[in-house]
């Protein structure tokens, strides 16, 4: 069964996303693929990426993506990602796994993927906690051979709980009506 829809939109738990995440984490251990890093795009996949690490025991570095030009417009494409200096040095030779919450257009995952390429990563996988089966504006590069989703979903809004306001009723349209 997947996730409650109201009003056209997905609601999920933070039950249901950590058993998501689980499932996901056994399903990477399962085909041997054992990152030495979590690299977490910002800030969807911060609490995605801190769920993973229970299960993968893994450090997590992070980046964020920014839409804004050097003119301060801003930008159909992420044009900057705020990596640290020290996130670059750190990536060289290194097995990464990149988390995001959705895979939804792939332009900030393909962006981030190349960063990560050029960066020197020997090995790169992408797990995101939803993929939304619709046609994609980015592109994985084919260096990149493994992809994991929690899920698969239609395309689309999904409300995750870290946005609610209000947390009482944002589980409450989360919760199975069986
Ligand atoms: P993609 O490469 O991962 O597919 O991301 P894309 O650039 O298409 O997504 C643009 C922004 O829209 C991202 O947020 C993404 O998290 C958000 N987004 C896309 N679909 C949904 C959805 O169904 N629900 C929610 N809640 N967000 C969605 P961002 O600009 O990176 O901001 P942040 O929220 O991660 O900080
Ligand atoms: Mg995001």
């Amino acid at each position: 069964m997947g996730p409650a829809i109201i009003d056209g939109k997905y609601y999920l738990s933070y039950e249901q996303i950590h058993t998501t995440i689980r499932a996901m984490a056994q399903e990477i251990q399962g085909t041997g693929f054992d990152p030495d890093v979590i690299v977490a795009i910002g800030t969807g996949g911060f609490i995605p990426a801190r769920i993973l690490k229970t299960f993968l025991k893994k450090p997590i570095l992070t980046v964020g993506i920014s839409y804004y030009g050097p003119d301060n417009k801003p930008a159909k494409t992420p044009h900057t990602i705020q990596w640290i200096d020290e996130v670059e040095k750190k990536l060289a030779g290194k097995k990464v796994l990149l988390v995001d919450e959705v895979d939804d257009s792939r332009v900030t995952l393909e962006y981030c993927l190349r960063e990560l390429l050029r960066h020197g990563a020997c090995e790169i996988a992408i797990a995101v906690l939803h993929n939304k089966k619709k046609e994609k504006r980015g592109k994985i590069p084919h260096e990149i051979r493994r992809y994991f989703a929690g899920q698969e979903l239609e395309d689309r809004w999904i409300c995750y709980p870290w946005d609610a306001e209000n947390i009482g009723e944002h589980q409450k349209k989360a919760l199975p009506t069986a």
